[in-house]
């Protein structure tokens, strides 16, 4: 019997990296999945996936940042599947630059893919879940949520941004049983970062700040998902899980040296 028996989902950015590997996962723990992407041929790829290794999958064409899409994407699956009782906000995107680098236009594309839409995502999703007795919102922010990453400073706002509406979220509709979590991934093997790991040094340094000494694979990331979208943990909501092998917990000094003087080691 799998976590996720007789539920339906909706996996936002499923057909990349994270999001791909939440679905199938989703899929094996027994959901009907609906594969959401604003790719059509990449959402219908990991549909496919799911479909031919026995798993129940739709695909769904959306811009998640667009009302129109995620209304259309919140019925869509719920005429085609019978219910929804997942959502994981998962598709994002970014854009480099500095408060003087950064145009306008890219501040509020960043601001509407991954924060807007959570909003939108609610705002037509927990209608159908308080009417079913209740679902699960899942959220992903990040790491850059919670401290300042430099270089990309809408990602890293939007991702705080992603924390707090959780937070808020949950306190609106955990009272009606929608739960809302958000997970904050380290840096995991997807690839936009496998591009952004080809820049010299950029592997090394990642691979240092995670105490477990590598990135992190998005299965790892859909694990976390599959616990925050099933009843084992029913009595969490509000929170975000951080799933970074360690990034944020390591000391920057890492170990520090030994104080005893050398004939006393
Ligand atoms: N990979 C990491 O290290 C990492 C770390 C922290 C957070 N995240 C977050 O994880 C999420 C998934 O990222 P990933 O690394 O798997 O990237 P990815 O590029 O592999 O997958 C993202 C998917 O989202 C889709 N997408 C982008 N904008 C969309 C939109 N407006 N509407 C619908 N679909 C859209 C893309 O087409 C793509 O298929 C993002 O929210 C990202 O910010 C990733």
């Amino acid at each position: 019997m799998g976590l996720l028996e007789n539920k339906v989902a909706i996996v936002t950015g499923g057909g990349s990296g994270i999001g791909a590997a939440s679905a199938k996962r989703f899929a094996t723990e027994g959901a009907a999945v609906a594969v959401v992407d604003m790719r059509m041929k990449k959402a219908e790829a990991t549909a496919a996936a799911i479909n031919e290794a026995g798993g129940h999958a739709i695909a769904i064409e959306a811009d998640v940042a667009q009302e129109a899409d995620v209304a259309r994407m919140v019925a869509t699956t719920v005429e085609q599947l019978g219910g929804l009782h997942v959502l994981f906000n998962n598709a994002g995107t970014l854009r480099p630059g500095t408060a003087v680098e950064l145009s306008v236009e890219d501040w509020d594309l960043v601001m509407a893919v991954n924060v807007r839409s959570v909003f939108l995502g609610a705002k037509y999703a927990v209608p159908i879940m308080e009417a079913q007795g209740g679902g699960s919102i899942i959220n992903t922010a990040s790491i850059s949520g919670l401290h300042g990453d430099g270089g990309a400073i809408c990602y890293a706002a939007s991702k705080a941004a992603v924390i707090n509406l959780t937070r808020a979220l949950a306190t609106d509709h955990s009272p009606n049983g929608v739960r809302v979590n958000a997970i904050c991934p380290g840096t995991i093997q997807t690839p936009p970062v496998l591009r952004m790991m080809e820049e010299p040094g950029a592997l090394e340094r990642n691979v240092n700040a995670h105490s477990l000494g590598r990135l992190g694979f998005p299965e790892e990331i859909a694990a976390a998902a599959v616990w925050l979208a099933s009843d084992e943990s029913s009595f969490i909501t509000g929170e975000h899980l951080v799933v970074d092998g360690g990034l944020r917990s390591q000391s920057p000094l890492g170990r520090l040296a030994d104080p005893r003087p050398s004939h006393l080691r």
